[in-house]
């Protein structure tokens, strides 16, 4: 080793160790995310994020962020996130809404947040996971390969989605819409009409997934109207089918699924 880069080293380990004592001395944590910056991340985080993340990030539309993160690992990966998005995902770039600052900020109050244990949902995870296979919803869902595909696959379901939207998800199905879940209902010049999940549309053709899970080819120049109801769905409401008791199971049952999707 030359002489100077030596002493550069030994500088830098006095810096570091100077700056270790200062943290000592104040109590303090590493510059990164000092307590101010925690607290303007924590309204950002309001602001922009609860709305899909639930207020102190316990989950909604988006997942909850206690405990520990499936894609971001550190400050960094927080930071990339937010200003990218997670693509092909809900996630949405906050690239214009925010600056790298303020998406720093948000991302050390989402590292704060995940340091907290996940607080337990309440129901019973087994009991769960047996209503789920005796409701059906498998004719509808995937999970770990197995199950019908009318609805979207489940197989990390909680890795998207908080507890509180998968209740919402199963009492109120038209409510909680994941995009790509639009039904129509296409109504021929003959033949019966045809009520499902609009796969593809172009300008000729439009291709509908009933309920039974059969794909519909239909010829737009054939059909006598196309609604888009936005507000159905191809799932039934459990409301009154599961006692809130049996709710709290499935949705605990859910709340395990966090696996590669
Ligand atoms: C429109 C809803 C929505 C908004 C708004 C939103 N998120 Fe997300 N977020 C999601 C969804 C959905 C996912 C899960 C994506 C996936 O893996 O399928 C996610 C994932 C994440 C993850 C990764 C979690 C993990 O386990 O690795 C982080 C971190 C995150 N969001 C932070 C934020 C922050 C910070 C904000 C506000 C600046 C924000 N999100 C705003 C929906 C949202
Ligand atoms: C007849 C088919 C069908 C059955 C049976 C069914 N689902 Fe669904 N499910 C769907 C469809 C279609 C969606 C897509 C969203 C929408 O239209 O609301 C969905 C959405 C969901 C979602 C939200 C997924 C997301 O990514 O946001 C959850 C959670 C869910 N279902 C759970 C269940 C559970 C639990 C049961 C059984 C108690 C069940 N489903 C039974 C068709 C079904």
């Amino acid at each position: 080793m030359r002489r100077e880069s030596v002493t550069l080293v030994i500088a830098g380990a006095l810096l570091t160790l100077s700056m270790d004592a200062a943290a000592q001395i104040r109590g303090a944590r590493p510059p990164a995310s000092s307590s101010s910056d925690l607290a303007a991340g924590k309204k950002i985080f309001d602001s922009q994020c609860a709305w899909c993340h639930g207020n102190d990030g316990d989950g909604g539309t988006g997942p909850n962020l206690h405990g520990r993160l499936r894609h971001a690992t550190d400050l960094r990966s927080i930071v990339d996130i937010i200003i990218n998005g997670i693509p092909g995902t809900d996630m949405p770039s906050f690239r214009s809404p925010l600056t790298e600052r303020h998406a720093r900020q948000a991302a050390t109050y989402v590292q704060s947040l995940s340091r907290a244990t996940p607080r337990p949902v309440p129901g019973s995870a087994q009991r769960g996971a047996e209503l789920y296979q005796s409701t059906g919803c498998g004719s509808c869902h995937v999970i770990d390969g197995r199950g019908g595909i009318v609805g979207p696959e489940l197989t990390g379901i909680a890795a998207r989605r908080g507890p509180a939207y998968l209740r919402e998800s199963i009492v109120k199905p038209a409510a909680a819409h994941p995009t790509g879940y639009l039904v129509v209902r296409a109504v021929p010049k003959s033949g019966p009409e045809v009520r499902g999940i609009r796969v593809n549309e172009d300008v000729f053709w439009i291709h509908i997934r009933d309920a039974g899970g059969t794909v519909h080819t239909l010829e737009k120049a054939d059909l006598t109207r196309v609604d888009r109801e936005t507000d159905a769905s191809l799932m039934p409401s459990y409301e009154s089918r599961l006692s809130g008791p049996q709710l709290d199971d499935v949705v605990a049952y859910l709340s395990t699924l966090r696996g590669a999707r």
